[in-house]
């Protein structure tokens, strides 16, 4: 069996489901259940046996242990952490325990576990580690796209927590010969993404007659991918990867801010239009800017489809409409999820901006 860490997030929920539908091989899912954990985004699977949930932290060095003694799986990955900016600018605390202490904590657990396998079963040991574009820093317009050997130079406490824990993976390999394998993925979008992120946030404000918060000018640029296509390389970097190696992830889509949201409104536009006739771009409202805020990101993604043949399915287009109708209809998973503890959070991020 493969162990996924913070499996009831958005990119682990959308991994363990077209895992679950593409193998036989189980899973176990370690996650905490946060905020932005949900078993509801787990539910059609909620009794496949091949599925098995366990509720707890992966900075629990006793649990993570037991896990590893009892279910011996052949592989871990580390979806798990604390994923938002804005929330790692209000509080990072959060940030340093799970995405530091937390993955140093498993990589010291897997270090402990490889020691009693055999020499068959070390070789084929893999810890995937699941990491950011984000700890590249911010693009200059024109430059070229991050490659893997563009240092690190994170600005916000969640980038800068990121490139903490990708840099105790690489010691690790480095130092202990553990057989680590990171991916650096751009911004996703897709199925069961937390409204507090940019593309479900504006959908939902959208249709429930809010504004469209754009921080600053809105020419910020983001490298879009939609997540099942994340979750393609995921199990193709697993399956062919080099250990050591480092992957970037992304699907060629740099768009600004304010393009991404103009397209929403234009699809919603389309498919529920607004009953006053107007566009939902007459709701985009111009807000505060994000303290330190990176410009641009962009993926060179050429190394996992020259080394592994990997390219994403979707592009921007296809994915977008398909993300906007998702969540057009999963209105019962969208009010779950838009509870007191999430109307909170926009309190604190919006209500002064
Ligand atoms: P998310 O915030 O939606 O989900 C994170 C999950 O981890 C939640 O289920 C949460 O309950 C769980 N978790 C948090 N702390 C934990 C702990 N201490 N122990 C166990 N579980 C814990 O995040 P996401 O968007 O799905 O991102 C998953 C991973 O991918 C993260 O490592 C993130 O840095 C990385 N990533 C995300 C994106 C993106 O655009 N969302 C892009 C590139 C990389
Ligand atoms: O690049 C990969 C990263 O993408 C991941 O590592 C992070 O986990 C993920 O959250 C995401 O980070 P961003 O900060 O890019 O995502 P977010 O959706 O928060 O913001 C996208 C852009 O939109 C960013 O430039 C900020 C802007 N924005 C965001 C919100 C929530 C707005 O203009 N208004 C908003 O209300």
């Amino acid at each position: 069996m493969i162990l996924v860490t913070g499996g009831a997030g958005f990119i682990g929920s959308n991994f363990v489901l077209d895992w679950l539908a593409l193998h036989d091989e189980p899973v176990l899912n370690l996650d905490k259940l946060t905020y932005a954990g949900n078993l509801e985004s787990l539910s059609s699977i909620a009794k496949d046996p091949r599925h098995i949930f366990i509720h707890g932290d992966i900075g629990n060095p006793t649990l993570v242990a037991q896990l590893l003694a009892e279910h011996r799986p052949r592989a871990i990955l580390n979806f798990a952490a604390e994923s938002h900016v804005d929330r790692s600018i209000h509080g990072p605390a959060d940030f340093i325990q799970t995405n530091i202490v937390g993955t140093f904590n498993l990589l010291e657990s897997v270090r402990a576990y490889l020691n009693g396998l055999d020499s068959e079963g070390k070789a084929a040991f893999r810890f995937l580690h699941v990491s950011t574009d984000e700890v590249y820093g911010s693009l200059q317009p024109g430059e070229p796209p991050f490659a893997e050997t563009r240092r690190y130079e994170p600005n916000s406490p969640y980038s800068a927590s990121k490139a903490s824990s990708d840099h105790l993976v690489r010691a690790y390999h480095h130092t202990y010969g553990l057989p680590v394998l990171t991916t650096n993925c751009s911004n996703n979008y897709g199925p069961y993404h937390f409204p507090e992120k940019l593309i479900p946030l504006c959908i939902l404000n959208a249709l429930s007659g809010k504004s469209l918060p754009i921080y600053g000018d809105g020419q910020q640029v983001r490298d879009w991918l939609y997540v099942k296509d994340h979750c393609s390389a995921l199990r193709r970097v697993l399956e062919a990867g080099q250990p050591g190696e480092n992957y970037n992830v992304g699907g060629w889509n740099e768009k600004p801010n304010l393009e991404v949201v103009h397209t929403l409104c234009h699809i919603l536009d389309a498919l529920r239009p607004r009953p006053d006739g107007a566009s939902y771009t007459s709701q985009i409202t111009y807000v505060t800017d994000r303290p330190g805020h990176d410009r641009r990101y962009a993926i060179d993604a050429s190394k996992l489809e020259r080394e592994l043949g990997w390219t994403p399915a979707e592009t921007f287009e296809t994915g977008i409409r398909k993300t906007v109708q998702w969540y057009l209809d999963h209105g019962d998973w969208v009010s779950n999820v838009s509870s007191g503890a999430y109307r909170q959070w926009l309190d604190q991020n919006y209500a002064a901006r």
